[in-house]
């Protein structure tokens, strides 16, 4: 299918090169040389893209941008600068997602790395061509190559999976800046190959960083298959379902909520309720954090899994409600500023200053949803989600009943995460430790709590019927 690109800049020599350039790579160019010209076409055209020009006039980029929040909150829009002064004046790095935009750049602008990040913006199914291709070479030599780290991602090697193709290039990593190419994109995979490679003590394999929307798709894909899948064990169910957590947290905090993001989330979320609901040892979901550094990313996955675990044993939680909960869940923390979404923080550790500060976040967040098309059941939970039940939350201090209810089970299911996380410690002795702690049950809802501790018995239950 054709992708229909608008370039919004007033040099027709730069929009006309630009197009003749990305219709080269089989999109579909439309040009506008006003502000005013571009919501026009914006109004009558569906644009998988717009590359917009900062010195656009008549309807300036910033009243543009302001338009496609309110029209088209998932447009995808790519802002060229013309000089590095611009990008500070307008404080890019920390109004990225307040702009609506998804990247930027400043001129001279290479065309090349442009039409990647649009390629990447908008082919996250492009794995499907690949599968769906002749391709299958077969003993395709390794190549040695130097790239800095951060352009990669890990994966577990035992968390990865394959069809009979590979979808993706796939390194090792030699040393720092040093990989060695094991498998390209659509080259046949040799299941002995990747065996070789961990008899050698390779414990992950590196991916490019520009993959990872696609992999996104890809594992929610296989993601699906396992859960339908009688013959996938619970251990490797769990590990997938965590891997597929951080393709999506990593992408929705670097890329921001669009359309297909947010498509992938939902796919996510239903694929999580189904995994919580098949495996019958809890413990496969919590494996591995106990030595790692806890982060943002584990916390909204099992902040995600246990609040699917409590909509599934309280009665006045139908199944359209467990969802919008759980996608709330991995939403909570949207409103934390781009420095806080690595390490989970401490409250406990922060000075009066940055403790006034981090509890902006729910509220942020709130502010941040409103952008997008989405429930406001899920709006409210953000806005909620650190409050308690006996008034000692925040950002509104309120208790009891003036709390939305949904919120107290992401409450919940989010401070338990935490302490199992902050303690390094497995979830069944963190129960313990947290139902026994009058100030821990004070701040929760006592029907909440019942639910969560109900799911750990009926797991643990169906569990000793299997080793009968
Ligand atoms: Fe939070």
């Amino acid at each position: 299918m054709t992708r229909k690109i608008l370039i919004a800049d007033p040099d027709p020599n730069f929009s006309g090169k630009l197009s003749e350039y990305l219709q080269t790579m089989r999109y579909d160019c439309y040009k506008a040389q006003s502000g005013k010209d571009t919501q026009l076409k914006l109004f009558q055209h569906e644009f998988h893209c717009v590359i917009l020009s900062f010195n656009i006039k008549n309807h300036s980029a910033i009243e543009v941008l302001n338009y496609i929040k309110l029209t088209n909150p998932f447009l995808r829009v790519s802002l060229l600068l013309n000089s590095p002064e611009e990008v500070k004046l307008l404080d890019l790095d920390n109004n990225f997602k307040k702009l609506g935009i998804a990247s930027y750049y400043t001129r001279p602008i290479e065309y090349d790395q442009l039409a990647k990040n649009i390629a990447g913006d908008n082919l996250h199914r492009a794995w499907m061509e690949v599968k769906a291709s002749e391709g299958g070479k077969s003993n395709v030599k390794e190549e040695e190559v130097a790239i800095d780290d951060s352009e990669f991602i890990e994966v577990p090697i035992n968390a990865y999976f394959s069809g009979n193709l590979v979808c993706f290039d796939i390194y090792v990593q030699l040393s720092s800046g040093r990989y060695l190419l094991i498998f390209r994109k659509g080259e046949s995979f040799d299941d002995q190959r990747l065996a070789t490679y961990k008899g050698k003590g390779v414990t992950q394999l590196y991916f490019k960083k520009e993959d990872r929307n696609q992999m996104m798709d890809y594992y929610n894909h296989i993601h699906q298959k396992m859960v339908n899948s009688e013959t996938i064990s619970d251990h490797t169910l769990a590990s997938t379902t965590k891997l597929s957590h951080q393709f999506v947290f990593d992408e929705m905090m670097t890329s921001g909520l669009y359309k297909e993001m947010l498509d992938n989330s939902k796919k996510l979320v239903t694929n999580t309720i189904n995994s919580i609901k098949r495996v019958r040892d809890l413990g496969n979901f919590v494996d591995n954090f106990f030595n790692d550094n806890p982060s943002l990313r584990d916390h909204s996955y099992l902040s995600c899994l246990y609040t699917s675990l409590i909509c599934q044993n309280l009665d006045w939680v139908g199944q359209k409600s467990e969802q919008d909960f759980c996608l709330a869940s991995m939403l909570q923390n949207i409103g934390l500023s781009a420095d806080k979404q690595n390490a989970l923080v401490d409250e406990t550790k922060l000075s009066p200053e940055e403790l006034a500060e981090y509890q902006k976040h729910p509220m942020q967040g709130y502010k941040v949803l409103l952008k997008y098309t989405l429930s406001e059941n899920i709006r409210q939970i953000v806005l909620h989600h650190h409050e308690k039940s006996d008034g000692r939350g925040y950002p509104q201090n309120i208790s009891g009943a003036k709390i939305y209810p949904p919120a107290k089970i992401v409450y919940v299911a989010a401070r338990f995460s935490e302490l199992i996380l902050l303690r390094k410690k497995n979830a069944i002795t963190v129960l313990g430790e947290f139902i026994n702690d009058r100030d821990e049950v004070l701040g929760c809802d006592p029907a909440i709590i019942r639910a969560l501790i109900t799911g750990f018995i009926k797991k643990k239950e169906s569990n000793k019927g299997k080793k009968k």
